[in-house]
């Protein structure tokens, strides 16, 4: 059998490239802290450009993007707007509260959409019984119904509705590079339709760390704040902002091979008895598999894929997730497919 596991767990397992290794050891570097590391200035000013937005900041991981952006947004006892399944508030420890002091308001989505009229009803009236609404966040794509494209005609009047109340939206946009691969629509249009974004250069863009969260002077400012006294201020943070820059070149340009080979592995999962398509579309490089096996459950599944090779992520009993990424090449999609097969076959 083959060695090396076909591993379609996450794309945050992506290694760097062999350029983005060449980058960090020529990197000039700074102490960032100080603010005087030119290669995280370089792609904080080429990021900040293709948003169209003033200023951006590199950060060590998106959760801290999210968090430190809620807390720049917000003062504690504002509420916040977040779709019931987004990561910001499934996955980041509590964080909106714990960090921003926030009353998180939740509300359900429908492939990362939120109803107009759940919307509109939830951002309060002036009520000094009420708390204010201080944030309305939105995810693309969005994670949890696989990666769902969110259309960038909502993204749009989401933002008109939450600025004719006068509300910030902040955008998590960890695989936004996912998604434009697939729309096209220019990056700069994707930032006119939030006050704030971030973008994880650690998943399928490949590099070993790092994210960059968007928008204008004086929030950045708050963020940069933020990030300090979270700790999150790092030093010669050039030699990761490096592999930042290699991958606006070069990964990049991959992330709709990835998207359409996890397009792929949906659609050979179709004609297989025990497992079902659990979203609705494929979009990009998420796919989530429901197991309706009678004897076998998604651990059990997971295990068995893993004896073969493949490593997928079982999610509670019955969900299975696979991500395409870099690493995950034609032949690694036909093991997996040949591997669910015969895991179902027995
Ligand atoms: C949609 C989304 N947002 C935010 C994050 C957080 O990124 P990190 O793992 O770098 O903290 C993730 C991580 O998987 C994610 O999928």
């Amino acid at each position: 059998m083959e060695r090396t596991p076909s591993d379609f767990r996450s794309d945050t397992v992506t290694k760097p490239t062999a350029k983005m290794l060449e980058a960090m050891a020529s990197a000039r570097v700074g102490d960032d802290v100080l603010g005087d590391d030119p290669t995280v200035r370089k792609l904080e000013t080429r990021m900040a450009s293709l948003f169209g937005k003033q200023a951006a900041l590199f950060m060590p991981s998106g959760t801290m993007a999210n968090q430190c952006a809620a807390a720049a947004h917000i003062v504690p006892g504002e509420e916040v707007i977040v779709d019931e399944d987004s990561h910001i508030f499934q996955f980041e420890g509590g964080g909106l509260s714990r960090i921003s002091g926030a009353h998180v308001r939740t509300l359900p989505t429908e492939n990362g959409q939120y109803s107009f009229g759940q919307l509109s009803r939830a951002i309060r009236p002036v009520n000094e019984h009420m708390p204010r609404t201080g944030l309305i966040c939105v995810e693309e794509s969005h994670l949890f119904s696989g990666g769902t494209i969110v259309p960038i005609d909502y993204l749009e009047e989401v933002y008109g509705m939450a600025q004719h109340h006068g509300i910030p939206v902040h955008m998590d946009g960890a695989r936004l590079f996912n998604a434009q691969a697939e729309t096209g629509v220019d990056f700069e249009k994707y930032g006119q339709t939030c006050d704030s974004v971030f973008i994880a250069l650690s998943k399928g863009l490949s590099c070993p760390v790092g994210s960059i969260l968007m928008g204008d002077g004086s929030f950045i400012e708050r963020a940069r704040h933020v990030r300090k006294w979270m700790g999150g201020g790092m030093r010669q943070a050039g030699y990761l902002a490096a592999c930042g820059l290699v991958a606006l070149e070069e990964t990049a340009p991959l992330l709709s091979e990835d998207n359409s080979r996890c397009r792929r592995l949906g659609g050979v999962t179709l004609a297989l008895d025990g497992v079902r398509l659990a979203q609705a579309t494929i979009d990009t490089n998420i796919l989530f598999l429901e197991v309706t096996h009678s004897g076998l459950d998604a651990p059990m599944v997971e295990a068995a894929l893993a004896d073969e090779g493949v490593l997928a992520l079982a999610l509670g009993d019955r969900l299975l997730r696979f991500v395409t990424h870099r690493h995950i090449t034609d032949h690694c999609v036909d093991r997996a497919a040949a591997a669910l097969q015969k895991v179902l076959s027995n």
